[in-house]
């Protein structure tokens, strides 16, 4: 049995690792073994035999429903904490009172604080802008804080009510234009959750030579949750080689636009990494205007959640973005497709692997398996440059014809 473990903050891998697989309901079927033999294709061109994933299957879903009565079986909740990571296919949201996405459910369970998602340009991939290939970012969303909490109370319920009689009573508070009739939504953001997330992008930064970090925020009109958010990641920009936008208005101010430039150049080239922030709704017409100015973002919850999807959709869909819900701290780490269980082409042998194998592309390189990585991205980029792809992307492979493509350039 040889598992991966966090051993004073370092992921030790053994070259025999159990990874646990969560099949995905509808296109899961049709993803998750295109992906699993993608993977270990790669492992074995790249390591020659030293190297192997043993993957164990874990029930999720609707699949788990079926053979349990259960869509998140215990089992599966024991086996993820054991082994800290794991990948998936979508899981299919149970409709009905009282259930909750099984997605939010693990993230939660493991508080896995940072929804990590790569953006960029594959040839070939149809765009609706211009010059796509300048995207090339990567999103660090919070995940576990934010309106996003889910803290909310229903217009005219009682809680809703008490929460506002308590808001005009006790803080004084008259701007609620409907006080009757308001649903009332909380938002949490605190420096623990904000610094975590926040040092996460930087430690990525640093891994991948990324000299450019952005918040992202609207601190402008929400003072303390996302102006603190703002505030305190150029805290943590302190504890990391930077030069920050706030260095170069100093020297501006001081010494003129000309000094600022020089300094700032002569940070990038000594290796520091250039911290700036954002707000949001600039920061949605940057990402059209000058993509490529931006690296690493680090930004809360639902300006991520928004952020996330407009790249995608700017370098051709979410067939092709893979993501990963992290804990860097306790080493939990679960990458999975971004998209849905695609009802309507699940079973055809029409579904797109892309995402789920870009995420497994996150995922070796997250052991630092990163000639398995490579290898598997290589075969992914040049495969869809050379127009073999699936309908979605306007070809006319199926799944496995196209799996068969990457396996064949492995
Ligand atoms: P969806 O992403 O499943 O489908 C949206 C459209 O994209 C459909 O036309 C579908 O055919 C297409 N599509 C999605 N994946 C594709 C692929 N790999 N290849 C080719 N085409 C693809 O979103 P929808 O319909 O809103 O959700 C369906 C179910 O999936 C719901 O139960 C939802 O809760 C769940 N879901 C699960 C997620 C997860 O597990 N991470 C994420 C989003 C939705």
């Amino acid at each position: 049995m040889a598992k991966i473990e966090m051993i004073d903050g370092q992921l030790k891998v053994p070259h025999n690792p159990e990874i646990p697989y969560i099949q995905g309901d509808g296109v899961g079927a049709d993803i998750s073994p295109a992906m699993l033999a993608v993977v270990d294709a790669a492992v074995a061109k790249a390591y020659q035999g030293e190297k192997q994933i043993q993957w164990q299957a874990l029930l999720a879903g609707e699949k788990a429903f079926q053979e349990t009565g259960d869509y998140l079986p215990s089992e599966t909740l024991a086996s993820l904490t054991e082994h800290l990571i794991a990948i998936k296919g979508p899981l299919m949201t149970p409709i009905g009172e009282g259930f909750r996405s099984l997605n939010v459910t693990l993230r939660q369970t493991f508080d896995l604080f940072a929804n990590v998602r790569p953006v960029e340009y594959f040839t070939g991939v149809a765009s609706p802008v211009k010059r796509p290939e300048q995207v090339k970012m990567t999103i660090f969303r919070e995940n576990t804080e934010d309106i996003y909490a889910g803290i909310e109370f229903e217009s005219e319920s009682p809680q809703a009510h008490r929460l506002i009689d308590l808001l005009k009573a006790d803080f004084g508070i008259h701007q609620i234009r409907f006080d009757q009739t308001s649903a009332i939504g909380i938002k949490p953001v605190s420096p623990d959750g904000t610094k975590r997330l926040v040092r996460a992008a930087f430690d990525h930064a640093i891994a991948n030579g990324q000299q450019r970090l952005t918040l992202v925020h609207k601190g402008n009109i929400m003072k303390f949750t996302e102006g603190g958010f703002k505030k305190w990641g150029y805290e943590v920009a302190k504890d990391y080689p930077t030069f920050t936008v706030n260095d170069f208005n100093a020297i501006k101010a001081k010494e003129g636009i000309e000094a600022a430039k020089t300094a700032k150049a002569t940070a990038l080239a000594e290796g520091k990494i250039y911290v700036d922030d954002a707000i949001a709704d600039n920061f949605l017409q940057q990402i059209l205007l000058n993509p490529s100015e931006y690296q690493v973002v680090a930004t809360l919850n639902l300006n991520g959640d928004y952020i996330s999807d407009a790249l995608a959709a700017q370098v051709g869909g979410i067939g092709i973005s893979p993501g990963a819900n992290i804990n860097f701290i306790t080493g939990h780490a679960i990458f999975e497709a971004t998209h849905g269980t695609a009802p309507d082409i699940a079973g055809l042998g029409l579904a797109n692997p892309s995402s789920l194998i870009l995420s497994s592309v996150m995922m070796l390189d997250f052991m630092g398996w990163t000639a398995a990585a490579a290898l598997v991205k290589a075969a992914l980029a040049s495969t869809i440059a050379s127009g073999q792809t699936t309908r979605d992307l306007g070809g006319d492979l199926s799944t496995t014809d196209f799996t068969q493509a990457l396996l064949d350039k492995i």
